[in-house]
């Protein structure tokens, strides 16, 4: 059964009614299910272990900026989840919830020296490193904490993902990786650095990603890469293909994790057999969205009802800052109503109540409602919270984790005065 279903006319996450939640727990609402993050990246681990992986030969690292709320962090950490961060702040959120540092990955072009030393000293399993500038600190701040850091270099493959330009990292003109074809100097150069240790080759193309293909001409690059760099005696252990797959939103169809990663490791398998005697080398994925894209709706009630010669505007509790995708990509959201009702269905714009025009949650949508009515905008469940804003004082949103027919408050909605608590007047 789906994990978000209509039974007795009513939305459901898992076998809790949204109108039930929204009763207890006030709207606006992030409401997540337990049993599909679960099952998404079950289906990572299941594809890594029918492809004759094992935990010492494949790692799902999860993304942590597409949501890391602890309770979801803790599941994914009991299920044998590593982790990608890109802050202290994630690493620390990381810890909070159990999750074990040896299995942290550290991304992102702008580590600062007291996120490096914090993560040097959990002993997290590498850092991705970014630029040769990077690796210089890197190196200097291991050696001042007499350790050694083990690293990635990000590889940016130069390939097209063809997705939104916002959310493509893999061409040349974007800030993330080192061109491929300074890598090998760059490799060297982390070679014969005292506080560093290469371990591996990494590199994430893009996100939302419907097809593979991509990627796994990213993974030719890296291949070849690696093939230069034994032959220089570096030796990498790991390969980090990133994440990037994408999800349903509409009815976009992307390939499923299952026939990915059955190709990727059929091609790694087959160059390791021509090339290395069959030895394996180590396979990492940073995947967010597809393991909590669809895990999660955020729970909406309609305030009001404002009909208009040119546009119908359905004003909701919800808003920009409680999910920032519409207003910043023009991303596309499902909205439903949560309870289904018979009436004349009109075209909606669902907008908040934010002093902006680009407040908007979804556009022309065909829908019966009245005011007072709850709807639930779907696959919100990764870069929903975690992009959230406080914009015109309004406090975050509520997050709830349905677990078969309980519902868990797993982040309380915050209050105008704790918005403020940090701030002073002057004396
Ligand atoms: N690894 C790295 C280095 C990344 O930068 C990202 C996402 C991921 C992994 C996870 O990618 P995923 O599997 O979720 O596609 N805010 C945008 C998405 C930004 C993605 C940033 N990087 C959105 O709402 O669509």
């Amino acid at each position: 059964m789906p994990h978000f279903s209509i039974q007795n006319r009513t939305l459901c996450a898992e076998t809790q009614p949204l109108t039930t939640i929204a009763d207890e727990f006030g709207t606006p609402t992030y409401v997540y299910s337990k049993a599909a993050i679960t099952e998404n990246y079950l289906s990572y681990a299941n594809a890594c272990r029918e492809n004759g992986r094992t935990e010492h030969t494949a790692l799902v690292c999860y993304s942590v900026k597409s949501n890391s709320n602890l309770a979801v962090l803790h599941l994914l950490s009991q299920l044998g989840s590593g982790f990608d961060i890109v802050s202290s702040g994630e690493l620390l959120r990381v810890l909070a919830a159990g999750g074990d540092p040896e299995k942290v990955i550290f991304s992102g072009v702008g580590k600062t020296r007291d996120e490096m030393r914090l993560a040097l000293s959990h002993g997290i399993a590498c850092f991705n490193v970014e630029s040769t500038s990077e690796l210089h600190r890197l190196s200097a701040v291991a050696i001042e904490m007499q350790l050694t850091a083990s690293i990635s270099l990000r590889v940016n493959p130069n390939v097209d993902a063809k997705t939104h330009p916002y959310i493509s990292t893999g061409l040349k003109e974007n800030k993330f990786g080192v061109a491929i074809e300074d890598a090998l100097m760059i490799y060297r150069t982390a070679a014969s650095l005292p506080g560093i240790r290469v371990v591996g080759i990494d590199c994430h193309i893009g996100s939302q990603l419907l097809d593979d293909a991509p990627l796994l001409e990213a993974l030719d690059k890296l291949i070849e890469l690696i093939d230069v760099l034994a032959a220089e005696d570096i030796v990498i252990h790991h390969l980090d293909i990133g994440g990037g797959l994408g999800i349903d939103y509409e009815a976009e169809a992307p390939v499923t994790v299952g026939d990915y990663l059955t190709r990727l490791f059929r091609k790694i398998d087959t160059w390791r057999a021509e090339k290395y005697g069959g030895v394996p080398i180590k396979v990492l994925f940073e995947p967010g969205r597809s393991i909590v894209g669809n895990a999660g709706v955020l729970l909406t009630r309609v305030e009001y009802l404002k009909p208009g010669s040119e546009k119908n505007f359905a004003i909701v509790d919800a808003a920009m800052n409680d999910l920032m995708r519409p207003a910043m990509y023009q991303a596309w959201h499902g909205v439903q109503t949560v309870v289904q009702r018979d009436g004349e269905a009109v075209v909606w714009d669902i907008v908040g109540p934010v002093c902006e025009s680009g407040d908007w949650l979804a556009r022309a949508r065909t829908l019966f409602l009245e005011e007072g009515d709850l709807l639930a905008i779907h696959s919100a469940g990764a870069y929903g919270m975690t992009m959230s804003s406080n914009y015109n004082t309004r406090g975050r949103a509520a997050e709830v984790m349905v677990d078969g027919n309980v519902s868990h408050l797993i982040r309380q909605r915050e209050t105008p005065e704790q918005l403020f608590a940090l701030e002073k007047i002057l004396p």
